[in-house]
């Protein structure tokens, strides 16, 4: 397809969205795990424009330190009165691109195939102006298209400005448009804030440009779900559900099984490998890496990790911002996170938290156990319920301990500590001192047996019950 370098892109991103009601701007709530205006940008950038340009205001700052690391530059619109308006404010850094695309920054669906489509038909067509536009079920909240034969448009018509015989038609603007700019300014020019809002509306210059004997192009879409803005907290959820299906059909289109898909929640950044099994219920989040022919359980979220090939994560595991290396096996019911890295053949038990640690490869921690800020070699076996005591309560303190070392249950290790190579630790105790290597590191209270101290026992008991009883009888 041609170049695009003679087109600008405008987003429309200064609302506020009253209709959410919320403190957040409208254009930074998320769907399909992005902010709805990143979305936007992410669908421009391969339309290889002259430049991206997002009109900011309510919230400016928050949304530039969104787009701006994408590439887009910004405007500030204040106060905001109306999509006219921010074009005319946009007029500067528009300069002189020969067409400017203008898309609102709250219709996250819309992709990059759809807006080369509409740049090419307003080429081609030579319009003044061509709109991309959907025909809806439920057209209602939308302007609606007022055609005038074949392809060509003769108006917009805001919702509250329908005529009762307008309320039937069922074209909606999708406030996508590409526009030659020449035609645009001086129809821009003539537009009166004639509305309850007392703003200037880019729908109005469509019925200049019209009256001016210009030609106005309209393109259905083929799938009209990428035209869809949210203005409503249902209209969000509608629009991230849209996200939601196209990503995982895209991942079993590549070789991922996901059973349950409905119930399996994928953010768009996520790269799964070949025959991997994604069970009910999970959530894959941030830029997950999954390799191939890996498990993941019902009920497990993986936030921000790397997994290599033939990893299984039990039911119900927590694993955030860590690395299991190929052959590991968590959970279920573990919690792995903060940098922690997993070593090939380890594995992890139910009710296991780790915490920036490694764990060397074939090493096991299979019950109830803490392992915090430790670095664990090979081949080594943490008993049930060992716990690293890592913090004194200003600070954190790191636990090494070495290759094919035998920590015993229900032991503590408190760091800074280090337990040698081949070291045994006896169940039950509290290490505080290093334990050199092949040492056997003991650190409880010696056990005492008392030859018939519970018979004994019982005795006195059994005694002691009967003495009140008299005592009461005598009260009588
Ligand atoms: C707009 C269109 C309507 C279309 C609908 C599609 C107008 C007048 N109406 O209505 O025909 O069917 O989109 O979703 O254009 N914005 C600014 N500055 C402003 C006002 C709005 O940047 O002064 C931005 C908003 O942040 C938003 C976008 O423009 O991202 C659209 O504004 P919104 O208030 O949602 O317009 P709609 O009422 O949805
Ligand atoms: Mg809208």
């Amino acid at each position: 397809m041609a170049n695009n370098k003679d087109v600008a892109i405008l987003i429309l991103a200064a609302g506020k969205g009253t209709r959410l009601k919320s403190s957040l701007a409208k254009v930074l709530h998320g769907a399909g795990g992005r902010p709805l205006v990143e979305h936007v940008v992410q669908a421009c950038l391969p339309v290889g424009p002259k430049k991206i340009i997002v009109v900011v205001g309510h919230q400016a700052e928050k949304v530039q330190a969104v787009v701006e690391p994408l590439g887009a530059e910004t405007v500030l619109q204040q106060p905001q009165n109306g999509t006219g308006h921010a074009l005319v404010v946009s007029r500067h850094a528009i300069g002189n691109a020969k067409y400017v695309v203008v898309l609102p920054g709250d219709a996250p669906l819309i992709r990059t195939e759809t807006l080369k489509a509409l740049i090419h038909k307003h080429k081609a067509g030579e319009a003044a102006a061509t709109i991309l536009t959907a025909v809806l079920a439920d057209p209602s909240g939308y302007g609606r298209i007022l055609r005038k034969g074949g392809d060509n448009v003769a108006a917009i018509i805001e919702e509250s400005q329908l005529t009762p015989d307008q309320r039937e038609l069922n074209e909606i603007n999708s406030s996508m448009y590409c526009f030659t700019t020449a035609k645009l300014w001086p129809a821009l020019a003539e537009v009166k804030p004639n509305n309850k809002h007392r703003e200037i509306y880019l729908t109005d210059a469509i019925g200049v440009m019209n009256g001016q004997g210009e030609t106005i192009l309209a393109e259905v879409a083929a799938d009209s779900r990428e035209m869809l803005g949210c203005n409503t907290r249902a209209d969000l959820a509608g629009v991230d559900h849209t996200f939601r299906d196209w990503k995982r059909e895209a991942l079993m289109r590549d070789g991922v099984t996901i059973q349950l898909p409905e119930t399996v929640m994928i953010d768009p950044d996520v790269v799964i490998g070949e025959d991997t099994i994604i069970e009910s219920c999970v959530q894959l989040l941030g830029k997950t890496k999954i390799g191939a022919r890996c498990v993941v359980k019902t009920g497990s979220v993986v936030h921000e990790s790397v997994l290599g090939d033939e990893v299984t994560v039990e039911p119900h595991c927590v694993i955030s911002q860590s690395r299991l290396d190929s052959d590991v096996v968590v959970g279920p019911f573990a919690r792995v996170r903060m940098e922690t890295h997993l070593k090939s053949g380890s594995r992890i038990g139910n009710f296991v938290e780790l915490k920036k640690s490694v764990v060397g490869e074939g090493t096991k921690a299979m019950h109830l156990t803490y392992l915090g800020d430790a670095k664990i070699g090979t081949k080594t076996n943490i008993g049930a319920g060992t716990i690293t005591c890592n913090y004194d309560g200003f600070h954190k303190h790191p636990t090494t301990i070495g290759n094919k070392v035998f920590i015993g249950s229900d032991s503590a290790l408190v760091a800074p500590v280090k337990v040698g190579d081949g070291a045994y630790v006896a169940a039950g105790s509290t290490i505080t001192d290093n334990v050199p290597g092949e040492a056997l590191g003991i650190a409880r209270g010696r056990q005492v047996n008392k030859p018939g101290w519970a018979s004994k026992k019982r005795r006195e008991l059994a005694a002691a019950e009967h003495a009140p009883r008299k005592k009461k009888a005598k009260r009588r």
